[in-house]
């Protein structure tokens, strides 16, 4: 196994069933709806990073990993896209369309984005800083890893 520097592997392996689609708060208003989210209620972790993926080219897909620690919820901000979840023995494809859906990722699965429309923005709530160290980049890597960790 690859030397996995400060990062440490999980007790047990997440299950595709760990994650789950949020219902976020939504304030409507003529003037325009409002959403939000909070580190501990809608999101089960504090949020140390924001990034964003856009101006993605149709046909492309982003992702391709699993982290070791990272815990992350993923928001179809605008327009929409797919999220393949794998946890080694299931996948599970998630539809975002919608701004007011969070999908809660926990650490330890690997996830692919595709499909996305034009003009979508994927935003990406994170609960620590970018670490590479954290990724595992390969999925034949990814299998054995979780193949070793009870469920
Ligand atoms: P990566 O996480 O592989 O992109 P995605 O999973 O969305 O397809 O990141 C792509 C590149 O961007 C990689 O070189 C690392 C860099 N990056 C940062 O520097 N900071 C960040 O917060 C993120 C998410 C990526």
């Amino acid at each position: 196994m690859p030397e996995r520097g400060a990062f440490s592997l999980p007790e047990r392996a997440s299950a595709v069933s760990d994650c789950r689609l949020v219902d976020l708060p939504r304030i409507h208003d003529p003037r325009g709806n409002l959403t939000f989210l909070e580190s501990g209620r809608h999101a089960p972790f504090a949020i140390e990073r924001v990034y964003y993926l856009y101006d993605v080219p149709g046909g492309e897909t982003r992702g391709g990993h699993a982290h070791l620690e990272l815990q992350q919820f993923i928001i179809a901000a605008s327009g929409s896209f797919d999220v393949v979840l794998d946890d080694g023995r299931e996948r599970q494809r998630y539809h975002l369309n919608r701004s007011y859906f969070g999908l809660y990722v926990p650490r330890m699965i690997w996830r692919e984005l595709d499909n996305f429309s034009s003009g979508s923005v994927c935003l990406v709530l994170a609960s620590a800083h970018y670490a590479e160290g954290d990724y595992i980049r390969d999925y034949a890597d990814y299998c054995r890893i979780v193949d070793g960790l009870p469920r």
